[in-house]
């Protein structure tokens, strides 16, 4: 696909948020929060919900937890505007609750059919949820954040929420570091070499569903 075609596919799957009233949460959300960046990205960032702020504006990670992503992402010389930014579910929960089993499995086919105009390199989970739909469950992600792992052909690099360093500050430089890791990643797979990751166990049940649905987008 041309990046046009990419642009347009991503703005005909926005109008298709927009009209679909099956959606758990679009009653009690001010703003549908699809996500946004490059349509190319190489990068693909998934969080978990938009907050209040996010809502209030129909952006991702706008609020503080969007501020310190913001510094990450210059860290390693790149903008908003080279990567794209996702989250898991495209409406605020209602006071910032947990979004849960069946909220995630109604919005996964917006996120899939993102990631399939998107073709993404490398998807870098924020949080425990993201990490939970991609590499599946029982993981921990004290043990394996920035640590790339490969999952039904993708490449999938868990890190911590950035909302989680501003309240524990010493995991600040915990994500500086991972988030250091990632040019060189990418380099590696850009040059088709092998990272020798660990193929994770089979795709979940609920990825599967969600995976089929999106081609109905
Ligand atoms: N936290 C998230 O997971 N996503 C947002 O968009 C904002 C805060």
């Amino acid at each position: 696909m041309t990046v046009q075609d990419k642009q347009k596919a991503l703005k005909v799957l926005n109008n298709k948020l927009a009209m679909d009233t099956s959606l758990p949460l679009k009653a009690t959300a001010t703003n549908d929060v699809p996500g946004e960046g490059s349509p190319e990205a190489e990068i693909l960032f998934v969080g978990e919900a938009p907050g209040a702020r996010e809502d209030a504006l129909g952006r991702p990670f706008v609020g503080a937890a969007g501020k310190f992503l913001d510094e990450l992402i210059a860290s390693i010389g790149l903008k908003r505007a080279d990567i794209f930014i996702a989250n898991l579910i495209k409406h605020r929960p209602p006071g910032n609750r947990d979004p849960l089993p069946e909220e995630i499995e109604a919005y996964a086919p917006y996120l899939e059919k993102q990631m399939s105009i998107i073709e993404p390199k490398i998807i870098v989970t924020l949080g425990r949820h993201s990490m939970q739909y991609f590499l599946g469950e029982g993981l921990s992600i004290s043990k394996i954040h920035g640590q790339p792992k490969r999952r039904n052909g993708r490449i999938v690099m868990p890190m911590y929420h950035p909302a989680a360093a501003l309240y524990s500050g010493n995991l600040r430089p915990v994500l500086k570091a991972d988030f250091a890791k990632l040019p060189k990643v990418i380099k590696l797979l850009e040059k088709g070499e092998d990272l020798q990751l660990v193929e994770t166990p089979a795709v979940s049940e609920k990825q599967k569903a969600a995976e089929s649905q999106q081609s109905l987008l």
